[in-house]
């Protein structure tokens, strides 16, 4: 949410913070600006729109510099605006801020600067904030205080509540970039003789391949040869410079038209990583050191919480069906955000697992903190190595599924899920699975990248019947067991980057209410794919199809539907437990497919951002 980018160095800084923008837009794009420094010159571009807006208006405009911050916006307080686009100005013009994340207490803090003299001209929280920098720098006049600037926005920063990342500059100090972070992500990338900063490290690509990562409660001055850190309450800190794993972090689009299109077609590869090294064929079972506890440890364990949002959070609810039924250990999910704010009564025994694509979401993160707080032994299953969920979880598992770009995740769930099927079947192992039932799962655990190769087949097809539906603006998806959450991804999926309204629910809950809406002009995906309640599954087609919704049926029992459904998308025959992974997929295309036809922008949909970091 929100990128960010710093240069300080010996080369042009406009080129390079544009170049990083533009890999950091999938974070945020409703604006974005540019401040540079060149000695006492600071020269500031801030325009409504994507950065390629910016970056022609850079061009109009060249100001040689070689130092700069700029950022892309995901706007929070205040609308889309040149003037709500960050970097922000002091109202004396000294210094120059970006800002990721929420001041709460900026009208407090606005309030007093305005008494001091200091004017505003945005109605951005973060404006407050780069003026509170100018206030206790120039309350510093006359004394000889060495690393002014720094304590200057240290100092700042102690009157803050809320949530920041942020990059400042100075005319009134142009050697060095201050950075610093609570609760948003920042990183420095440390080149030869330069620096970088970013929110994400892929806006280092191609020019740093050396990471530091800041702490919360963490200050930094940058210079382009060095990086002192200390805390927000003077501590000094040793910088910790870390090699980036660029395998990893690959974001190139390739032959692909979306990045979404992109990461939908490497499942198979992202599943076979996944699972990659985690089997142990002698024993049935799988091996995951990751989590950092003993078999004797796991065996205490009595009830487990998953904690996550959106996407990840329908991988928690696979996963309690999973292991419900594998490994027999009562499961909970609870939303993040819900999580934290709720006394939620917990076993002393209960194991709590966060799941996070990003490792940066904020309620996640949260909810991570909140339960490590009571005392809870907490993993993490993430995709982003290094990220902040990772570095403070007590163990977990990666996911390995290689950088997810396109702001539906796609390949980052069916690999959440396959983890979550690793973790049943190891812990259901350690009590009462049998061998056998073990080695049927593993088998249908090694046989998923192959399957989903097979179901992507399905894409022309998909995309066919997507044409005939893409008029429609209200749909109903329906599932039962552990393809109800898969159901909830379809629509999530559908409502995310088509704009149709769309509804998730237990294919039996539909005549409680949801049956409502059934009309020529809403189709419903039903998911059917489990034989004990198949028949279930064909009555509730037919009490759709008796009040004329068109219907789609995503099945491995296609002559069950025939005579019923619109169309049929017929799936492979599969172990149950792998059942919601492969299900996923076409719908997965079917809304890639719909959004096309309706000509939405499907990497980058209104107001949507790829990493949630503000509450
Ligand atoms: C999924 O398509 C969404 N864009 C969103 O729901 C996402 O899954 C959610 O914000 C959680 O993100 P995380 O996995 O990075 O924590």
């Amino acid at each position: 949410m929100c990128g960010i980018t710093g240069y300080i160095g010996s080369r042009e800084a406009a080129p390079i913070l544009i170049e990083g923008l533009r890999k950091l837009e999938y974070r945020g794009y409703d604006s974005s600006g540019i401040a540079l420094l060149r000695g006492n010159t600071m020269s500031v571009h801030k325009k409504k729109g994507r950065v390629s807006v910016l970056a022609d208006e850079i061009q109009n405009h060249p100001f040689h510099a070689t130092t700069g911050i700029s950022h892309t916006r995901w706007a929070t307080h205040g609308g889309v605006t040149d003037a709500n686009a960050h970097p922000h100005v002091s109202s004396d013009g000294d210094f120059a801020m970006v800002h990721n994340g929420i001041i709460e207490n900026y009208e407090y803090i606005r309030n007093f600067l305005l008494g001091q003299g200091y004017t505003f001209s945005s109605q951005t929280d973060s404006e407050a904030l780069v003026n509170l920098i100018s206030y206790h720098y120039n309350k510093r006049t006359g004394e000889n205080t060495p690393n002014r600037f720094l304590e200057a926005v240290r100092k700042a920063l102690l009157h803050v509540e809320g949530t920041y990342g942020i990059a400042v500059i100075s005319r009134l100090a142009p050697g060095e970039i201050i950075a610093a972070r609570k609760g948003s992500p920042l990183l420095i990338g440390v080149g030869k003789n330069e620096m970088l900063i970013s929110s994400d490290v892929l806006g280092f690509a191609g020019r740093a391949n050396n990471v530091i990562y800041l702490d919360d409660g963490q200050v930094a001055s940058i210079t382009p040869d060095n990086c002192d850190i200390i805390t927000i309450g003077n501590k000094q800190i040793e910088c910790e410079i870390k090699e980036i794993d660029w395998a990893l972090e690959n974001a190139d689009l390739g032959n692909y038209s979306h990045y979404m299109e992109k990461e939908i077609y490497e499942q198979p590869k992202a599943l076979e990583d996944a699972i990659r090294g985690r089997i142990s064929d002698d024993n049935s079972t799988a091996v995951l050191s990751g989590l950092n506890m003993s078999p004797n440890e796991l065996r205490q364990i009595d009830r487990i919480l998953f904690c996550a949002c959106g996407t990840a959070w329908h991988a928690c609810l696979v996963a309690e069906y999973l292991i419900e039924k594998y490994a027999r250990i009562p499961v909970e999910v609870e939303y993040a955000s819900e999580f934290r704010y709720r006394s939620a009564p917990l076993d002393k025994n209960t194991l709590v697992f966060v799941i996070s694509q990003s490792g940066e979401t904020i309620d996640t993160l949260e909810a991570l903190r909140e339960s490590k707080r009571k005392g809870f032994r907490t993993l993490a299953i993430t995709n982003s190595v290094g990220s902040t969920i990772s570095r403070e979880s007590d163990g977990g598992l990666y996911q390995y599924a290689g950088k997810e770009v396109g702001v539906a995740s796609t390949k980052a769930f069916t690999s959440q899920v396959i983890i979550c099927l690793l973790i049943a079947l190891y812990m259901g192992r350690m009590r009462d699975l049998s061998f056998p039932d073990g080695k049927e799962i593993v088998a249908a655990i090694k046989s998923v990248p192959q399957i989903a190769s097979k179901v992507l087949e399905l894409a022309p097809m998909i995309k066919e019947t997507a044409k005939k539906y893409s008029k429609y603006d209200d749909f109903l998806f329906l599932g039962r067991l552990s393809e109800f959450p898969v159901a909830l991804e379809g629509a999530l999926k559908l409502k995310e980057i088509s704009y149709i309204h769309a509804e998730g629910y237990p294919a039996a809950e539909m005549k409680h209410g949801p049956i409502a809406l059934v009309c020529p002009e809403c189709p419903t995906v039903i998911f059917a794919n489990s034989e004990d309640i198949l028949p279930k599954l064909v009555s509730n087609a037919q009490e759709i199809k008796a009040r004329k919704g068109p219907l789609i049926a995503v099945t491995d029992s296609p002559k069950a539907f025939e005579g019923i459904a619109d169309d049929i998308i017929e799936l492979p025959k599969v172990h149950d437990s792998i059942k919601p992974i492969i299900a996923t997929i076409p719908v997965q295309l079917l809304a890639y497919y719909v959004a096309i036809e309706r000509g939405c922008d499907v990497d980058k949909p209104r107001n949507l951002a790829k990493a949630v970091t503000v509450e």
